[in-house]
């Protein structure tokens, strides 16, 4: 080792091409992330095959550029990390192929990442950036990952260098981004469908649909029965506390209730046409103006947004909360690309106060996939030698913690 601490990551477990370059797991030199949104955004999701392409397309213009902004070489490197899964097969192959080349040509170590610890350690950088000259803010803290591909609880804790993930919670059908695409999806609007979310919602009635989040009933996936989607198997949900356990699948199918009782699909389906017009060109943006929404869609539209994601938050929130208080966390980070919500913010932090307790999200570049948050979660991996072989493969549905 060098000694310098120098980490290139490379991140491409799913729409995102990424590579960065972190010091010691508290510097950024570098984080550049190339976006398939252009690519996926009028199909409603991410479509494997076009993703497995464009990674090729990106990966080593990626990585080129992930060098000359830190100004650096190859030969400054300590360490190449690279995400391992979860993810698609296709996409994650991509960037293990690229990785473990560069490290054989270097002579460097490789290190395997799970894209969750990942997610959490995107906070631990923030927090280490934005408070350089105190000692390390490292202690125990209870993890929300909530994503287009996860909504998982973890308890983190770091021990001597490394840190240790125990499963509290999960989704036992769709992840919580994945209601949002679809519902967006649903509605006409462009993949991802967060973004359109958050910013809709911000001017219709949160309480005009009273969408409620029953109790999950845990027999059936208690006595081990597979859980329902791709979404739900990185992990396995037996032995968990039923009041950890999330479920967005219901939620969805109510708003599609929703929509064709009060014959909302023509207008959604125009919507979606004049968005995404057949001859295609740059998608476009969510609105940022009242006006500009309420031409985009009518006020029961908007308050359906509204209500969709009032009951969203508000279901994460009260699961996250109560997980703490049984585990005595006190201390919450919430991370993954849900993350980047902004009522989401604003109600975890007010609860947060309330219950005084601490809570942190990334930025809003690291709540997206990023490939610095990999570099991150690398650095205690580094210290302690545990490296990854030229035998690493993709693992789809990765599992961290039990
Ligand atoms: O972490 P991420 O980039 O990729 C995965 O690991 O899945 O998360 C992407 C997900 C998508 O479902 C997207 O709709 C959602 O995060 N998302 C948001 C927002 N920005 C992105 N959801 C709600 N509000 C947002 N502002
Ligand atoms: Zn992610």
């Amino acid at each position: 080792m060098h000694g310098s601490g120098l980490i290139l990551a490379i991140e491409s477990s799913c729409d995102e091409t990424a590579a960065a370059v972190v010091e010691r797991g508290c510097r950024t030199l570098s984080s550049v992330v190339a976006s398939q949104i252009a690519t996926h955004a009028r199909y409603g999701g991410v479509v494997p095959e076009l993703a497995s392409r464009e990674h090729l397309r990106a990966i080593v213009p990626v990585v080129r550029g992930a060098l000359a902004q830190a100004n650096i070489t190859l030969d400054d490197l300590d360490a190449i990390a690279v995400t391992s899964g979860p993810g698609l097969a296709g996409a994650l192959l991509v960037g293990i192929t690229y990785a473990k080349a560069l490290a054989f040509a270097q002579n460097i170590p490789l290190i395997a990442i799970n894209h969750l610890e990942g997610h959490i350690h995107a906070v631990l950088l923030n927090e280490r950036e934005s408070t350089p000259d105190t000692e390390s803010p490292d202690e125990t803290a209870l993890a929300l990952v909530v994503s287009g591909g996860h909504t998982h609880l973890f308890l983190a804790r770091p021990a001597h260098s490394v840190w240790t993930y125990k499963l509290i919670g999960r989704t036992v059908d769709d992840a919580a981004g994945e209601a949002y695409d679809k519902v967006a999806k649903l509605l006409g609007f462009g993949y991802p469908g967060g973004p359109w979310i958050d910013a809709l919602a911000l001017y219709g009635n949160p309480l005009a649909v009273p969408f409620a989040f029953s109790q999950i009933k845990t027999k059936l996936h208690l006595t081990g029965k597979a859980p329902r989607t791709k979404a739900a198997k990185t992990a396995p949900i037996a032995n968990l506390d039923p009041h950890f356990l999330f479920s967005f699948s219901g939620i969805k199918t109510a708003v599609l209730r929703y929509v064709e009782l009060h014959n909302l699909r023509p207008e959604a389906q125009a919507r979606a046409a004049r968005l995404f017009p057949p001859e295609g060109g740059q998608p476009p943006s969510p609105p940022k103006t009242k006006a500009e929404a309420l031409a985009l869609c009518p006020q029961a539209t908007l308050d359906l947004i509204a209500s969709f994601q009032h009951a969203v938050v508000g279901d994460l929130m009260k699961k996250t909360f109560a997980a703490a208080e049984a585990l005595g966390a006190r201390r919450i980070l919430v991370t993954g690309g849900v993350a980047a919500n902004r009522e989401l913010r604003a109600r975890f932090t007010a609860e947060a106060a309330r219950r005084h307790v601490r809570v942190a999200f990334p930025t809003l570049a690291l709540s997206t996939d990023n490939a610095a948050m990999i570099a991150t979660a690398a650095w205690p991996r580094l210290q302690a030698g545990d490296f990854a072989d030229q035998s690493l493969s993709a693992d789809p549905s990765l599992a961290l913690g039990r």
